[in-house]
């Protein structure tokens, strides 16, 4: 192709043309990277909350490309709500006009309950939810009613913790009948290990796959044990793990549960505790509040509704190991987020279900 004196040129004149093509490759790679940069803008930058005092370093750090989508289920959310019919008065009562009304909310109005039922078939994704009382999703879903009416009322301090959002049956269950990230228990995970090596060292979801246990859960969430397990004097008074002195495996559990709840809020541990001192009340974020509230509540939606629950579910819905009843925790209503559907006010057009009277506010 090239004349033959180009070609016995090149043959007597080698020259080495892979280090410079290297060399404008990595040169123009970087031009154009940089380029984009400019003009697209740093892909990485972050955006932080400051949770602690100037100099404390305490803060929580988030992609600004995360924070920039929102929870998808706000939208599956907002297709599902409605805004109430201001009673009147004078209308007939669903308890008078339809039948199968679950305890509790005969006394609406035909209109506010037939929107309640469609909402909460929506939000179940059972579509003849309390049509046959004979179902015992007619019976789990009267207890239901009863606890997503308890949590509004009884635990504000929680659900509305900053301003008012509530819960709903959304909440939990995002148009399922079996709520996403509910948990079980495990038993124990490790099948060759006996006693204290047993449910460790075993990557499980309940331990956040990590080595940790996996019964955190279980021993905090539902058992009730204690969480704490600092000690201030510089010689421990008995031994470490015996005596009901927390040893070694308890500070292990409490990082399990502490893992747990960071990722289910989608933060970090500076979120609710100033790192240098985590045994401190007083040096805690308002979260860190929050966050107690929410242990005792999450206590009280597994001893006294879900576990109950548990006697009246099909067996193809109990645990696998265990047969237990299934339970929550703090992801199965907050998905990842600070706050469940990004503090999405979901409680406002449902005042039927943020009273146990029987009686809700319209406003009117
Ligand atoms: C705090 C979370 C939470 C809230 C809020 C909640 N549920 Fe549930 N629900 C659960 C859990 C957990 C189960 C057990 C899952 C299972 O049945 O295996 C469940 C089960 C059910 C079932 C049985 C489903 C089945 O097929 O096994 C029905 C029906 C139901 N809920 C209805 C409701 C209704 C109606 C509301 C609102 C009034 C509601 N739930 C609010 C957590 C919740
Ligand atoms: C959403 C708030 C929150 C987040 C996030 C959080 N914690 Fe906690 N932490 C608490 C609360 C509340 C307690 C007290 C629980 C109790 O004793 O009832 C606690 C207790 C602890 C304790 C026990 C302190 C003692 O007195 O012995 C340790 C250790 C701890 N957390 C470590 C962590 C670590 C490590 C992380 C991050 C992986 C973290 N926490 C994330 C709220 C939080
Ligand atoms: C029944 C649903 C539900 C469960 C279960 C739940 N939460 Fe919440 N949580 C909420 C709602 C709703 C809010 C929003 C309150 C607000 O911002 O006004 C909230 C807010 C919070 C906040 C405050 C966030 C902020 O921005 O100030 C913390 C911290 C928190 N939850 C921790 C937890 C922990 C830890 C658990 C488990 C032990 C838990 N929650 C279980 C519903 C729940």
């Amino acid at each position: 192709m090239f004349p033959k004196w180009f070609d016995k040129w090149n043959r007597d004149n080698p020259t080495d043309i892979y280090k410079p093509a290297i060399l404008v490759g990595v040169a123009g790679g970087a031009v154009f990277a940089a380029a984009m940069v400019v003009a697209w803008g740093q892909p990485f930058k972050t955006d932080s909350l400051q949770t602690g005092p100037r100099g404390t370093g305490m803060s929580v750090p988030e992609f600004e490309a995360d924070l920039a989508v929102p929870d998808p289920g706000i939208a599956g959310f907002l297709a599902t709500t409605s805004a109430p019919v201001v009673p009147q008065g004078g209308e007939r009562t669903a308890g008078a006009a339809r039948d199968n009304v679950p305890p509790g909310l005969e006394g609406l109005t035909v209109e506010n309950y037939d929107r309640l039922l469609a909402a909460m078939r929506d939000w179940t994704g059972i579509p003849d939810l309390f049509d046959d009382p004979a179902s015992y999703q007619t019976s789990v879903g009267h207890v239901m009613i009863g606890m997503t009416q308890n949590l509004n009322e009884n635990w504000a301090g929680h659900v509305n913790a900053n301003k008012q959002v509530g819960v709903t049956c959304y909440t939990c269950h995002r148009g399922q009948p079996v709520p996403a990230d509910i948990w079980y228990d495990l038993g124990d995970v490790a099948e060759r290990m006996a006693g204290w090596s047993a449910n460790q060292n075993m990557v499980t979801a309940q331990s956040q796959y990590t080595s940790l246990p996996s019964d955190a859960l279980k021993t905090y969430l539902l058992d009730g044990e204690m969480i704490g397990v600092h000690d201030l004097d510089s010689r421990v008074a008995g031994v470490p793990g015996k005596d009901g002195y927390p040893g070694i495996q308890n500070a292990e559990r409490t990082y399990s549960l502490m893992n747990y709840v960071s990722n289910s809020l989608g933060v970090n541990c500076l979120f609710c505790h100033n790192s240098r001192a985590f045994y401190d009340g007083a040096q805690v974020t308002p979260q860190w509040g929050t966050e107690s509230l929410g242990i005792q509540m999450v206590l009280e939606l597994n001893n006294d509704y879900l576990v109950p629950v548990g006697g009246l579910l099909p067996e193809d819905r109990l645990g696998p190991v265990k047969g237990d009843a299934p339970k929550v925790a703090c992801k199965t209503c907050h998905k990842g987020y600070q706050q469940p559907l990004q503090g999405t006010n979901v409680i406002k057009d449902w005042p039927e279900l943020a009273t146990t009277s029987g009686e809700p506010d319209y406003g009117n």
